[in-house]
């Protein structure tokens, strides 16, 4: 997968991307995350990316021409499978919509910053609106780094262990089990004996017991979306 990410402070995604799990599948030639300065591409004095809102409303709007002419450049080299605008109030980031992008070969990844994009390029630019959460950041650039983390984690070969991804929380709408290591005594707080017992169908219906306890506590809107789904007399 290559993930194109558009930004005008490039320098924040450099220590992301360079690091951990990220950099190992980059090693790998597994994915490949190139970040591109949003003010390469204008052709302003001082290199503006941004001007003023028509209306004049408060803050900085960053304007359609430097975008289009950078996802111009991009689409001329390779095809694009998506080209994601990062913002709160595009459609709310999950497990689901990760699965379904890390199928992707090559996106790109336009991060807002100020107020936001001139509505031109979201419409003639755009394909996917995608935000983190209901919550404004200063700046699309975590919001970018979140979701590239979230989709290269799930292509084969990146995690060691592969079936790790399959296990974690939200992967069939539960949050994922409890986990220990060594010791199993710390202070007299005891390690559950069935996961010292080496017996795998057992140790298996624990963790299985162990998640739907926890999505019941934690998270009830879940838990009741978990039985609705798994109800052999629902519809
Ligand atoms: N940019 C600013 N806030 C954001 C959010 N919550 N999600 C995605 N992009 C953003």
């Amino acid at each position: 997968m290559r993930i194109d990410i558009i930004t005008c402070l490039p320098k924040l995604l450099d220590s992301f991307f360079g690091h951990s799990i990220l950099k190992r599948a980059q090693e790998k030639g597994i994915a490949e995350v190139v970040v591109h300065d949003l003010r390469d591409y204008t052709q302003f004095k001082h290199r503006q990316v941004d001007d003023y809102s028509y209306g004049g409303s408060a803050g900085m709007v960053l304007m359609v021409e430097p975008i289009d002419r950078c996802i111009s450049t991009l689409k001329n080299e390779r095809e694009y499978d998506a080209v994601i605008y990062m913002t709160p109030d595009g459609k709310t980031f999950d497990q689901q919509t990760a699965n379904r992008f890390s199928l992707f070969k090559n996106i790109i990844i336009l991060c807002g910053h100020y107020k936001g994009v001139d509505e031109r390029a979201r419409q003639a630019l755009i394909t996917h609106e995608i935000s983190i959460g209901d919550y404004v950041l200063s700046g699309g650039e975590l919001a970018a780094a979140i979701v590239s983390d979230a989709l290269i984690r799930l292509i084969p070969g990146v995690l060691s262990d592969e079936t790790s991804a399959l296990t974690d929380s939200f992967q069939d709408s539960l949050l994922a089990p409890a986990v220990y290591t060594r010791p199993a005594d710390y202070k007299g707080m005891i390690v559950p004996e069935i996961l010292l017992s080496g017996n795998e169908k057992e140790i298996e219906k624990w963790r299985f017991e162990n998640a739907l306890q926890r999505t019941k506590e934690r998270r009830p809107d879940l838990y009741d979306k978990f039985t609705r789904e798994n109800d052999p007399d629902a519809k």
